[in-house]
């Protein structure tokens, strides 16, 4: 199948037609949901929750990312392969944020990358895709300010709205092919997608953005406990991997497992 390009994504945009992102940081999750048909895969720094075992994505480091990045971007055969930048690898300056950008597409293979924030990110998003990297944009609650933002909380609230919708048009402006928006009112998302000419990725964002994006471990019911509003639960693996480990170690205790037809007799 052909690839995803930036191109089918802005047709989209101008046909109307909605898509799914999501989030891949593996070999496996990518295969199967490029064969699932997904346009877009992330290697989002959610990877710190979800595949490093920290509380937040604010400990993810570039070294971290750029294995699993070229593991999905090996494995994804059609969808476009976005690569997070991590928290530190480009707040500096113009300098740290390119070149961390250019080890995601060189070692990653990626073929965009995604950076969080709005007006003092656009000099790094221009230089980028002045250099031929395209840029995702993140918009409205932004997990690796949570420290500066105090917590998870709804973004572009209110008067705030209009500030969202000014940075939105900053980064549109500065080159970014896209940008999610995460944690935002669903009727503030709506006006700025209706604003934007590229396309707007929601999570927490209503139904009004072009695109939605869902934490792969989350969509699939990976992780314990209670998942946040935002997110639909479209499959129930974890108990599917409970019940197979307990079946798995009963066959083993009761001798059922391995039968004659997985063993060699000679
Ligand atoms: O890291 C991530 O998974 C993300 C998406 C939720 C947008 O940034
Ligand atoms: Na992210």
């Amino acid at each position: 199948p052909r690839r995803v390009r930036i191109p089918h994504l802005q047709a989209m945009k101008a046909e109307g037609r909605k898509w799914a992102m999501l989030t891949a940081y593996d070999m496996y999750a990518a295969q199967i949901f490029d064969e699932a048909g997904i346009p877009v895969l992330l290697v989002g720094d959610s990877a710190g929750n979800n595949v490093y075992g920290y509380e937040t994505t604010v400990p993810v480091t570039l070294d971290e990312m750029v294995p699993l990045v070229r593991a999905v971007s090996s494995a994804a055969h059609r969808a476009l392969v976005v690569a997070d930048l991590p928290f530190g690898s480009y707040g500096a300056s113009i300098e740290q944020g390119f070149a961390s950008a250019v080890r995601l597409m060189k070692e990653g293979l990626a073929h965009a990358v995604k950076l969080e924030g709005g007006a003092p990110m656009v000099p790094l998003i221009r230089a980028l895709t002045d250099a031929g990297i395209p840029v995702m944009a993140h918009l409205g609650f932004t997990p690796q300010s949570e420290h500066q933002l105090g917590g998870y909380r709804v973004q572009g609230r209110g008067d705030a709205a209009d500030e969202l919708i000014a940075e939105a048009r900053a980064v549109q402006d500065a080159g970014a092919f896209s940008v999610v928006l995460e944690m935002v009112p669903a009727p503030v998302a709506a006006r700025v997608t209706e604003e934007l000419a590229i396309p707007t990725i929601g999570i927490g964002a209503g139904a009004g953005t072009d695109a939605q994006v869902l934490v792969w471990s989350d969509f699939a019911g990976l992780r314990s406990g209670k998942a946040p509003r935002f997110v639909k639960k479209y499959a129930d693996l974890r108990s599917t991997l409970i019940d197979a480990a307990q079946a798995y170690a009963a066959d083993v205790e009761s001798g059922a497992f391995p039968a004659a037809e997985h063993s060699f007799e000679s």
